[in-house]
């Protein structure tokens, strides 16, 4: 089932309530959530409190990404604020391995991610201890921005090395998602699909026009 998480940091935050409703009406699964520190991204963004008080709004899978410098310190907080995925950053963490335990430990799934310029085959040791992989198609901090060339490749890339694996994890991809390359980045392999720009222009429209396309491959 391929699944559309659309990342809140392009939404309306004066009207957030009725955007979350409008995104799960029209058929998304996930609500993702971007968090920046301002170290590991150059932005901030939001954290826990902002979190917590949306969580009520709506029923839907948290796919929380956390762009902050060793995110260890901060899982049991993020899943208290009501997180049901957690992602970090392979670049972000001196222990990965330690931070995905912990992730697990908290009873939550994780997910690992890699930004444009990081070698795909750094994800291999720690695919056993993966519910989702998370390929950046823009450099992370900001969304807006063009999907980088060269991204439906390394998905591909990464679909292979989860397929050889034999493990059930996720793929997904998060920068430039728009209407027009969706079906090609679903075609790479790639199975959950973040999009902030794209949606929240008109979230009940775009979700429902995303959602034809996913539904429409399965
Ligand atoms: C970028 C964030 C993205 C961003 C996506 O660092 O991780 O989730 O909000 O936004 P769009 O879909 O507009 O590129
Ligand atoms: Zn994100």
């Amino acid at each position: 089932m391929n699944i559309l998480a659309p990342s809140i940091l392009s939404a309306d935050f004066k009207n957030l309530g009725k955007q979350l409703t409008e995104i799960a009406e029209n058929g998304a699964e996930y609500v993702h959530v971007d968090v920046m520190d301002g170290m590991f991204v150059p932005s901030i963004s939001f954290g826990m409190p902002v979190m917590k008080s949306i969580r009520p709004a709506t029923d839907k899978v948290f796919d929380v990404h956390l762009m902050i410098e060793e995110p260890i310190r901060y899982i049991k907080e993020f899943k208290e604020a009501g997180a049901d995925i957690i992602t970090i950053h392979y670049e972000a963490c001196k222990d990965v391995g330690a931070t995905l335990k912990a992730i697990k430990d908290e009873g939550l799934k994780t997910g690992l991610s890699i930004k444009p310029k990081t070698d795909v085959n750094v994800v291999k040791e720690f695919l056993p201890l993966c519910d989702m992989i998370l390929l950046m198609s823009v450099e992370p901090g900001f969304g807006g921005q063009k999907f980088i060339d060269g991204s439906l490749e390394r998905a591909a890339q990464l679909k292979a090395f989860i397929d050889e694996s034999g493990l059930p994890i996720d793929l997904e991809i998060d920068g430039g998602i728009n209407m027009d390359n969706v079906s090609a980045v679903l075609d790479a392999g790639v199975n959950v699909i973040v999009a902030g720009s794209a949606v929240f222009k008109d979230p009940a429209g775009n979700t429902k026009k995303f959602m034809e396309i996913l539904n429409s491959r399965g």
